[in-house]
């Protein structure tokens, strides 16, 4: 994996943030297995709770393209600390792209590389949807 590459993606992408009300920009860049890099910023909605997550916009996009194999995203903000995706992130993306490499970007692009399942422990699955 080219983790140069797809922490400058995440960057970039911060750049297209549509986000006039938290001012909080957010980049992410989904690798898939095949070596592809998909996108995603976030996009805010004046009625707020419509805001989609740069993560979920990246993964949502790649699955709409056909992309089923993952192997890391990246998440870039403007902050000082690493950012995590949030809870709903990380239900979608362990759900459609598995237990894949997560690496933070902070605003000075340090990085800290993790796993998505160390992120989301006891996860809800759909192992769960045929026990009724
Ligand atoms: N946000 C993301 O895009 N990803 C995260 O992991 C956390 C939060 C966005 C949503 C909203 O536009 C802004 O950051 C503040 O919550």
């Amino acid at each position: 994996m080219n983790q140069q590459k797809l922490v400058a993606a995440a960057h970039k992408a911060k750049q297209n943030s549509h986000s006039p009300y938290s001012r909080f920009r957010v980049g992410a860049a989904l690798l898939t297995r095949s070596g592809k890099i998909i996108t995603g910023c976030n996009i805010e909605v004046s009625s707020y709770s419509l805001t989609l997550c740069a993560e979920r916009v990246a993964l949502f996009k790649a699955i709409s393209e056909g992309h089923r194999r993952f192997e890391a995203i990246a998440i870039a903000t403007d902050l000082k600390e690493f950012v995590p995706a949030c809870g709903a992130c990380r239900q979608a993306l362990l759900d459609l792209a598995g237990n894949i490499d997560v690496i933070l970007c902070d605003a000075k692009k340090r990085t800290k590389k993790m796993r998505l399942k160390d992120l989301l422990p006891m996860p809800f699955d759909d192992s769960l949807l045929h026990h009724s």
